[in-house]
């Protein structure tokens, strides 16, 4: 069934609301499997970058790689509300720069909705990108894009964190953000921002208080041969499995037996 952004802003009103189980995607494939598992909204992340493009960070990732990605996303998703994460340096220069860079998500890639990085700091982007007919995910905690500045220490260890972090979610929701994701942000602190937050928090490394989970597609498929995140759990292990198939392949190959004739 086909989901929206204001179902997913609603989600808070609903009695016992199930859980938002996302994840990201990268391309036609990914997207249509995520969609076809019945994932609510499905965020083409820059892990782009550190995922499906080998680079160890999301840093180089570009608006010319979001937008080919979004778009190829998009043609394997149905049902889903699809998000492009707006990546780094397409937002922070200018308020102008932004929405246009956003609006191209929306008008030439198809996505549903854009996700940037920050809390009270993007209170007046978000505010204009929802004026102007653009929803927002807004994104707090560990920052993938401020690694050079802050690296990749977990948020919420301390009081002040959490009122930064309660002021963060405050700005995003009043400034009109649909949902916002909490980046490895302590479970017990997490779990009291998600009873205060207006809009559904979505948790990534938070824990299991938040409204929703997302996870990275080929962490949780086990596609890479690389370490996860430790908060990170594989439901299926693909690496091994596609390792095997195609040396399965090759061997057969070699052997003249495929093809067969
Ligand atoms: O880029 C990404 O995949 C993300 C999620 C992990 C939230 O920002």
């Amino acid at each position: 069934m086909k989901t929206t952004v204001r179902k997913i802003a609603a989600w808070k009103t609903q009695p016992n609301p199930e859980p938002l189980a996302t994840v990201t995607a990268y391309d036609a494939i990914t997207g249509r499997i995520a969609d076809a598992a019945g994932a609510p909204l499905i965020l083409v992340g820059d892990s782009l970058g550190d995922t499906a493009l080998g680079f160890d960070s999301t840093l180089p990732v570009t608006m010319d790689m979001m937008l080919h990605h979004t778009a190829a996303t998009r043609r394997g998703v149905r049902d889903a509300v699809l998000v492009a994460d707006m990546p780094f340096m397409s937002y922070q220069t200018s308020q102008s720069e932004a929405i246009a860079n956003a609006g191209k998500f929306l008008q030439l890639a198809g996505a549903d909705a854009v996700k940037l990085e920050g809390g009270r700091i993007r209170y007046e982007l978000i505010k204009a990108l929802v004026e102007n007919g653009i929803p927002v995910m807004a994104h707090i905690g560990l920052l993938p894009q401020s690694v050079k500045q802050y690296g990749y220490a977990t948020k919420g260890n301390d009081e002040s964190d959490l009122f930064q972090l309660q002021d963060d979610i405050w700005a995003v929701a009043e400034a009109g953000a649909f949902c916002v994701v909490l980046e490895c942000v302590n479970p017990s602190f997490a779990t009291e921002l998600t009873k205060f937050s207006p809009i559904p928090t979505i948790g990534i490394g938070s824990g299991a208080g938040c409204d929703g989970q997302i996870l990275v597609i080929s962490d949780l498929l086990g596609l890479s041969d690389k370490t996860p995140p430790k908060f990170v759990k594989r439901f299926a292990n693909l690496f091994p499995a596609a390792v095997s198939a195609v040396s399965d392949y090759a061997a057969a190959v070699r052997a003249r037996a495929y093809p067969e004739n």
